[in-house]
């Protein structure tokens, strides 16, 4: 069996040495194939320092070496707030009104990729396979090939994919994305994105696209491209459900609801995830449906994300002030009608969470699937479960069907679907959680993990 090699911006190193790990199912689930592979795990190690030096720093952690380099401090500010988070990640969210185009976050994304392809190069071994994860890194295998690499390697994309008129206005677009053609497998979350990428490169590279094999062939190197929907580590995720912690949790949000029904968001706190769009619609619930504002608690969840940025403290500062205007305005002495937390909780805390409360608000504007909805799914009671309100702009929204599907942008179609998911009768939230449940819990991410090493040990090698 080859060895595994992973490479992404974030890698779930052991806290000792203070950076923060990746956290959720994907760390799992590289985690697992990395152990079963004897593979390494290579990225930043969180930390900047003053020049780049390209010193690996590696940890052995539960069979799974990482191997971190430290970035510096203009690199930080250049390609990882910059041209990954001010210029791809709005783009990729169809957020061109935030897209920042400076010439300076190109040239360091340009720069971090190639002190990334030298330092990790030495580490790769002649029939490893190589698998590089998210938008931070596109450029990362056309820099291997360039160094002689010739290892099968895999890019897997965990964000949308835009439309070409929206990407076109990237400049060097055709750079990136003729770059992103060394990959040998390119994955994507749903096929709306697959679609989109496919488009690209017929109309503005003219490559050769085979829509159902997705061969893009472009000057004599073919990639596979494929959908590839990620999933949680379902059982892992279940076995958070069993401890005291969780069964706290619940009885705690329960118990502090005093019998009011409680309905849940959790997302990193960033204007992708239609916060403050989420925030009117249930403005608009008690607005149209005065009777029915003591019925119902919500709960968001939200941990601050790349405070660097300006667009983040923004979205935080509007998110405040939704929040305290409807609680001024909906508020009574023993009842607030929305409850806001801005720090992250445990898993086995969110499990808790996600069991007492009756709806999920998972309402993104865009993203590439969401996991939160799935783990709300997860954690339901068979017996009496709860409904999940998603966004049909998420790649979730493929699987999840049976989910109430909402216009994120539309403050009355999600108080509607709110008032639905209120009196919707067992029989129905059983029917429908259900169906949900088994695509959860089969198509998880170790099917993800098999299903696209599996396929990229199948490719022909590209270069020989
Ligand atoms: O899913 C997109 C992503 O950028 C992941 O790569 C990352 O782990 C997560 O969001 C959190 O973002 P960040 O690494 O910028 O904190």
């Amino acid at each position: 069996m080859s060895r595994l090699v992973v490479i992404s911006n974030r890698v779930d190193v052991p806290k000792a040495r203070g950076v923060a790990g990746a956290q959720g199912g994907l760390s799992g689930a590289l985690n697992s194939a990395l152990k079963q592979n004897r593979g390494i795990w290579f990225g930043w190690s969180g930390e900047d320092v003053e020049e780049f030096t390209g010193h690996l720093h590696f940890q052995r952690h539960d069979g799974v070496t990482t191997a971190t380099v430290d970035l510096a401090t203009q690199d930080v500010e250049e390609y990882y707030n910059g041209y990954a988070n001010s210029t791809l990640w709005p783009l990729f969210h169809y957020r061109i009104d935030l897209t920042e185009y400076e010439r300076e976050f190109g040239v360091g994304y340009e720069r971090v990729n190639e002190n990334f392809a030298s330092s990790v190069l030495p580490l790769i071994d002649q029939d490893d396979m190589v698998w590089v994860h998210d938008y931070h890194l596109i450029p990362l295998g056309e820099r291997l090939r360039s160094k002689g690499l010739k290892n099968r390697m895999g890019f897997f994309l965990h964000t949308p994919w835009p439309p070409t008129r929206l990407l076109v206005s990237l400049p060097f677009h055709e750079r990136l994305v003729d770059a992103m053609l060394h990959y040998d497998l390119i994955g994507f979350q749903c096929d709306e994105w697959l679609e989109s990428f496919l488009h690209y490169c017929r109309k503005e590279l003219g490559a050769d696209v085979n829509e159902q094999t997705g061969e893009v062939t472009l000057n004599g190197h073919t990639s596979i491209a494929r959908a590839y929907p990620i999933g949680i580590d379902y059982d892992h995720f279940m076995s958070k459900g069993e401890t005291g912690e969780a069964k706290q949790a619940q009885q705690r949000l329960l118990s502090s609801t005093r019998h009011r029904l409680a309905m849940i968001g959790v997302d990193r706190l960033d204007y992708s995830k239609g916060l403050p769009e989420r925030i009117d619609g249930i403005g608009r619930f008690f607005d149209t449906y005065p009777d029915r504002v003591r019925e119902l608690i919500y709960i968001q969840i939200a941990p601050p994300s790349r405070e660097g940025i300006g667009s983040y403290q923004d979205i935080r500062s509007l998110l405040e002030q939704k929040t305290g205007q409807i609680n001024g305005a909906r508020s009574e002495v023993d009842i607030v009608p929305i409850r806001y937390v801005n720090k992250g909780q445990s898993q086995e805390e969110l499990f808790g969470f996600y069991r007492a409360s009756k709806i999920g608000l998972v309402t993104p504007l865009r993203d590439g699937m969401n996991l939160v909805a799935k783990e709300y799914v997860a954690a339901q009671d068979p017996e009496d479960p709860g409904v999940l309100i998603l966004s049909r702009f998420a790649g979730a929204a493929q699987q999840l069907q049976d989910a109430l599907l909402v216009n994120p942008h539309s403050p009355d179609d999600v108080a509607h679907n709110i008032r639905i998911a209120l009196d919707m009768p067992l029989a129905e939230r059983k029917e429908r959680w259900e169906r949900m449940h088994q695509s959860v819990k089969e198509e998880n991410v170790q099917r993800w993990t098999q299903n696209f090493t599996n396929d990229l040990a199948a490719v022909a090698p590209s270069v020989q």
